[in-house]
Protein backbone atom coordinates (compact mmCIF):
# COMPACT_ATOMS: atom_id res chain seq x y z
CA UNK A 1 0.00 0.00 0.00
CA UNK A 2 1.26 3.67 -0.76
CA UNK A 3 0.40 6.09 2.12
CA UNK A 4 0.73 9.56 1.93
CA UNK A 5 0.22 11.75 4.87
CA UNK A 6 -0.54 15.64 4.15
CA UNK A 7 -0.56 18.50 6.70
CA UNK A 8 -3.12 20.34 4.67
CA UNK A 9 -6.36 19.39 3.75
CA UNK A 10 -6.42 21.06 -0.02
CA UNK A 11 -2.87 19.38 -0.64
CA UNK A 12 -4.85 15.74 0.06
CA UNK A 13 -7.37 17.00 -2.25
CA UNK A 14 -5.48 17.99 -5.06
CA UNK A 15 -3.86 15.29 -5.40
CA UNK A 16 -6.41 13.27 -5.29
CA UNK A 17 -8.33 14.93 -7.84
CA UNK A 18 -4.72 14.99 -9.88
CA UNK A 19 -4.46 11.20 -9.63
CA UNK A 20 -7.80 10.82 -11.30
CA UNK A 21 -7.48 13.82 -13.37
CA UNK A 22 -3.92 11.70 -14.77
CA UNK A 23 -5.82 8.83 -15.47
CA UNK A 24 -8.42 10.37 -17.27
CA UNK A 25 -5.81 12.72 -19.40
CA UNK A 26 -4.05 8.85 -20.16
CA UNK A 27 -7.16 7.14 -20.57
CA UNK A 28 -10.36 9.06 -21.59
CA UNK A 29 -13.07 6.26 -21.75
CA UNK A 30 -11.96 5.46 -18.14
CA UNK A 31 -13.82 4.19 -15.76
CA UNK A 32 -14.27 5.89 -12.31
CA UNK A 33 -15.94 4.34 -9.10
CA UNK A 34 -17.43 6.55 -6.98
CA UNK A 35 -17.91 7.50 -3.76
CA UNK A 36 -19.93 10.11 -1.60
CA UNK A 37 -19.83 11.43 1.71
CA UNK A 38 -17.34 14.28 2.91
CA UNK A 39 -14.16 12.57 2.29
CA UNK A 40 -13.90 12.75 -1.63
CA UNK A 41 -16.01 16.65 -1.73
CA UNK A 42 -12.50 18.28 -2.13
CA UNK A 43 -11.47 16.24 -4.41
CA UNK A 44 -14.37 16.81 -6.30
CA UNK A 45 -14.15 21.07 -5.94
CA UNK A 46 -10.32 20.27 -7.72
CA UNK A 47 -11.75 18.10 -10.62
CA UNK A 48 -14.29 20.74 -10.90
CA UNK A 49 -11.71 23.64 -10.66
CA UNK A 50 -9.53 21.43 -13.26
CA UNK A 51 -11.72 21.20 -15.59
CA UNK A 52 -13.09 24.72 -15.41
CA UNK A 53 -9.49 25.64 -16.78
CA UNK A 54 -9.70 23.01 -19.34
CA UNK A 55 -7.14 20.40 -18.12
CA UNK A 56 -9.24 17.69 -17.35
CA UNK A 57 -12.40 15.88 -19.09
CA UNK A 58 -14.47 13.69 -18.41
CA UNK A 59 -16.76 13.80 -22.04
CA UNK A 60 -15.72 10.01 -22.80
CA UNK A 61 -15.83 8.94 -19.30
CA UNK A 62 -18.04 6.44 -17.28
CA UNK A 63 -18.60 6.43 -13.44
CA UNK A 64 -20.18 4.00 -11.12
CA UNK A 65 -21.17 5.13 -7.68
CA UNK A 66 -20.38 2.72 -4.35
CA UNK A 67 -24.06 3.07 -3.11
CA UNK A 68 -27.66 4.38 -2.87
CA UNK A 69 -30.14 4.76 -0.04
CA UNK A 70 -33.42 3.01 -0.35
CA UNK A 71 -36.90 4.87 -0.35
CA UNK A 72 -35.42 8.33 -0.87
CA UNK A 73 -38.02 10.63 -3.23
CA UNK A 74 -36.05 11.40 -6.82
CA UNK A 75 -34.58 14.53 -5.79
CA UNK A 76 -34.46 14.07 -2.47
CA UNK A 77 -31.64 16.68 -1.11
CA UNK A 78 -29.09 13.82 0.51
CA UNK A 79 -30.16 10.82 -1.68
CA UNK A 80 -26.42 10.27 -3.27
CA UNK A 81 -27.74 11.07 -6.90
CA UNK A 82 -28.34 14.25 -6.11
CA UNK A 83 -25.27 14.46 -4.24
CA UNK A 84 -23.00 13.32 -7.46
CA UNK A 85 -24.90 16.22 -9.53
CA UNK A 86 -24.39 18.52 -7.04
CA UNK A 87 -20.08 18.01 -6.23
CA UNK A 88 -19.09 16.54 -10.02
CA UNK A 89 -21.43 15.87 -12.30
CA UNK A 90 -23.08 18.83 -13.09
CA UNK A 91 -20.35 20.82 -13.22
CA UNK A 92 -18.07 18.97 -15.88
CA UNK A 93 -18.67 17.15 -19.11
CA UNK A 94 -19.73 13.91 -18.02
CA UNK A 95 -22.36 12.54 -20.15
CA UNK A 96 -25.32 12.31 -17.85
CA UNK A 97 -26.10 8.62 -19.35
CA UNK A 98 -22.88 7.43 -18.45
CA UNK A 99 -23.20 8.22 -14.94
CA UNK A 100 -24.53 5.58 -12.62
CA UNK A 101 -26.03 5.15 -9.39
CA UNK A 102 -28.14 2.54 -7.89
CA UNK A 103 -31.75 2.84 -8.13
CA UNK A 104 -32.76 2.91 -4.27
CA UNK A 105 -36.34 3.36 -5.28
CA UNK A 106 -36.61 -0.07 -7.45
CA UNK A 107 -40.03 -1.84 -7.57
CA UNK A 108 -37.35 -4.80 -6.90
CA UNK A 109 -34.25 -4.19 -5.14
CA UNK A 110 -33.15 -7.64 -6.34
CA UNK A 111 -33.34 -7.37 -9.51
CA UNK A 112 -31.43 -3.60 -9.65
CA UNK A 113 -28.90 -5.34 -7.34
CA UNK A 114 -28.16 -8.04 -10.10
CA UNK A 115 -28.64 -5.22 -12.86
CA UNK A 116 -25.99 -2.97 -11.79
CA UNK A 117 -23.71 -6.10 -10.88
CA UNK A 118 -24.08 -7.15 -15.20
CA UNK A 119 -23.70 -2.96 -15.70
CA UNK A 120 -20.11 -3.01 -13.94
CA UNK A 121 -19.27 -6.27 -15.88
CA UNK A 122 -20.11 -4.94 -18.97
CA UNK A 123 -18.63 -1.15 -18.07
CA UNK A 124 -15.48 -2.73 -16.26
CA UNK A 125 -13.07 -3.21 -14.78
CA UNK A 126 -13.40 -0.18 -13.01
CA UNK A 127 -10.21 1.68 -13.44
CA UNK A 128 -9.82 3.78 -10.02
CA UNK A 129 -11.93 3.18 -7.11
CA UNK A 130 -12.68 5.76 -4.66
CA UNK A 131 -13.33 4.90 -1.33
CA UNK A 132 -14.35 6.97 2.29
CA UNK A 133 -13.97 4.55 5.51
CA UNK A 134 -16.85 4.40 8.07
CA UNK A 135 -15.91 4.68 11.75
CA UNK A 136 -16.53 1.09 11.64
CA UNK A 137 -14.84 -0.15 8.79
CA UNK A 138 -17.32 0.04 6.43
CA UNK A 139 -16.54 0.66 2.49
CA UNK A 140 -19.37 1.65 0.42
CA UNK A 141 -21.91 0.29 2.99
CA UNK A 142 -20.01 -3.25 3.32
CA UNK A 143 -21.03 -3.03 7.54
CA UNK A 144 -18.80 -5.23 9.59
CA UNK A 145 -20.17 -9.00 10.78
CA UNK A 146 -19.07 -12.40 10.22
CA UNK A 147 -19.50 -12.57 6.82
CA UNK A 148 -19.71 -10.15 3.55
CA UNK A 149 -21.26 -9.75 0.17
CA UNK A 150 -19.43 -10.18 -2.80
CA UNK A 151 -22.04 -8.44 -5.69
CA UNK A 152 -24.43 -5.16 -5.51
CA UNK A 153 -26.63 -5.95 -2.70
CA UNK A 154 -29.39 -4.32 0.17
CA UNK A 155 -27.75 -3.74 3.78
CA UNK A 156 -29.64 -2.73 6.89
CA UNK A 157 -27.32 -0.02 7.86
CA UNK A 158 -25.95 -0.44 11.75
CA UNK A 159 -26.96 2.59 14.18
CA UNK A 160 -23.64 3.77 13.98
CA UNK A 161 -23.61 4.86 10.52
CA UNK A 162 -27.20 6.13 10.46
CA UNK A 163 -25.54 8.04 13.12
CA UNK A 164 -23.02 8.89 11.54
CA UNK A 165 -25.36 10.32 8.27
CA UNK A 166 -27.61 11.92 10.65
CA UNK A 167 -25.49 15.44 10.32
CA UNK A 168 -27.12 15.74 6.60
CA UNK A 169 -30.45 14.94 7.42
CA UNK A 170 -33.03 17.18 9.50
CA UNK A 171 -33.07 14.13 12.49
CA UNK A 172 -31.98 10.58 12.76
CA UNK A 173 -35.33 9.06 12.17
CA UNK A 174 -35.26 10.55 7.81
CA UNK A 175 -32.13 8.55 7.97
CA UNK A 176 -32.64 5.70 5.91
CA UNK A 177 -32.17 2.27 7.53
CA UNK A 178 -31.52 0.61 4.24
CA UNK A 179 -29.07 0.92 1.48
CA UNK A 180 -27.89 -0.49 -2.10
CA UNK A 181 -23.99 -0.88 -2.11
CA UNK A 182 -21.48 -2.48 -4.49
CA UNK A 183 -20.27 -5.49 -2.67
CA UNK A 184 -16.62 -5.99 -1.50
CA UNK A 185 -15.88 -8.22 -4.51
CA UNK A 186 -16.91 -5.50 -7.14
CA UNK A 187 -14.63 -3.20 -5.34
CA UNK A 188 -12.16 -5.38 -5.04
CA UNK A 189 -11.91 -5.44 -9.18
CA UNK A 190 -11.04 -1.86 -9.30
CA UNK A 191 -7.49 -2.23 -10.93
CA UNK A 192 -6.75 0.81 -8.45
CA UNK A 193 -8.19 1.64 -5.33
CA UNK A 194 -7.64 5.49 -3.82
CA UNK A 195 -8.90 5.22 -0.18
CA UNK A 196 -9.04 8.68 1.32
CA UNK A 197 -9.98 9.62 5.38
CA UNK A 198 -9.90 12.81 7.44
CA UNK A 199 -10.01 14.05 11.07
CA UNK A 200 -8.52 12.21 14.30
CA UNK A 201 -11.98 10.62 14.33
CA UNK A 202 -10.62 8.10 12.06
CA UNK A 203 -7.10 7.64 13.21
CA UNK A 204 -8.15 4.39 15.28
CA UNK A 205 -9.86 2.80 11.67
CA UNK A 206 -7.34 3.90 9.73
CA UNK A 207 -4.89 2.30 11.95
CA UNK A 208 -6.86 -1.10 12.21
CA UNK A 209 -7.86 -1.25 8.51
CA UNK A 210 -4.11 -0.58 6.89
CA UNK A 211 -2.19 -2.65 9.96
CA UNK A 212 -4.86 -5.05 11.75
CA UNK A 213 -5.81 -8.76 10.97
CA UNK A 214 -7.28 -9.37 7.64
CA UNK A 215 -11.16 -9.56 9.19
CA UNK A 216 -14.85 -9.33 7.81
CA UNK A 217 -15.10 -7.62 11.13
CA UNK A 218 -13.21 -4.56 9.67
CA UNK A 219 -14.26 -4.86 5.54
CA UNK A 220 -11.73 -2.03 5.03
CA UNK A 221 -8.77 -4.25 6.16
CA UNK A 222 -9.78 -6.02 3.11
CA UNK A 223 -7.83 -3.56 0.81
CA UNK A 224 -4.53 -5.01 2.56
CA UNK A 225 -5.28 -7.84 -0.12
CA UNK A 226 -5.29 -5.19 -3.13
CA UNK A 227 -2.51 -5.39 -5.30
CA UNK A 228 -2.70 -1.29 -6.01
CA UNK A 229 -3.98 0.85 -3.27
CA UNK A 230 -3.25 4.40 -2.60
CA UNK A 231 -4.36 6.29 0.75
CA UNK A 232 -4.22 9.71 1.39
CA UNK A 233 -4.79 10.98 4.98
CA UNK A 234 -4.49 14.04 6.93
CA UNK A 235 -2.42 14.15 9.65
CA UNK A 236 -5.11 13.56 12.20
CA UNK A 237 -6.58 10.48 10.47
CA UNK A 238 -2.79 9.22 10.44
CA UNK A 239 -2.41 10.03 13.49
CA UNK A 240 -2.18 6.55 14.93
CA UNK A 241 0.16 5.15 12.20
CA UNK A 242 4.07 3.95 12.34
C1 LIG B 1 -20.20 6.72 0.53
C2 LIG B 1 -19.78 5.48 1.16
C3 LIG B 1 -19.34 5.42 2.59
C4 LIG B 1 -18.52 6.61 3.04
C5 LIG B 1 -18.11 6.47 4.49
C6 LIG B 1 -17.31 7.65 4.98
O1 LIG B 1 -20.56 6.51 -0.82
O2 LIG B 1 -19.82 4.49 0.52
O3 LIG B 1 -18.60 4.23 2.77
O4 LIG B 1 -17.36 6.70 2.23
O5 LIG B 1 -19.26 6.33 5.28
O6 LIG B 1 -18.13 8.79 4.95
P1 LIG B 1 -17.49 10.24 5.20
O7 LIG B 1 -16.58 10.50 4.08
O8 LIG B 1 -18.68 11.16 5.19
O9 LIG B 1 -16.81 10.18 6.52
Amino acid sequence: MNIWTFEHEEDLSSTGAGIIASLLQSKPRAVLGLATGSSPVGIYRHLTDMHQRGLVSFAQASTVNLDEYVGLPEGHPESYRTFMNHHLFQHVDIHPANTRVPDGNAADLEAECAAYDRLIDEIGPVDLQLLGIGHNGHIGFNEPGPSLVGGTHVVELVERTRQANARFFPSIDEVPAQAVTMGVASILKARQILLVARGADKAEIIHRALTGPITTECPASLLQCHPNVVVLLDREAGGLLR
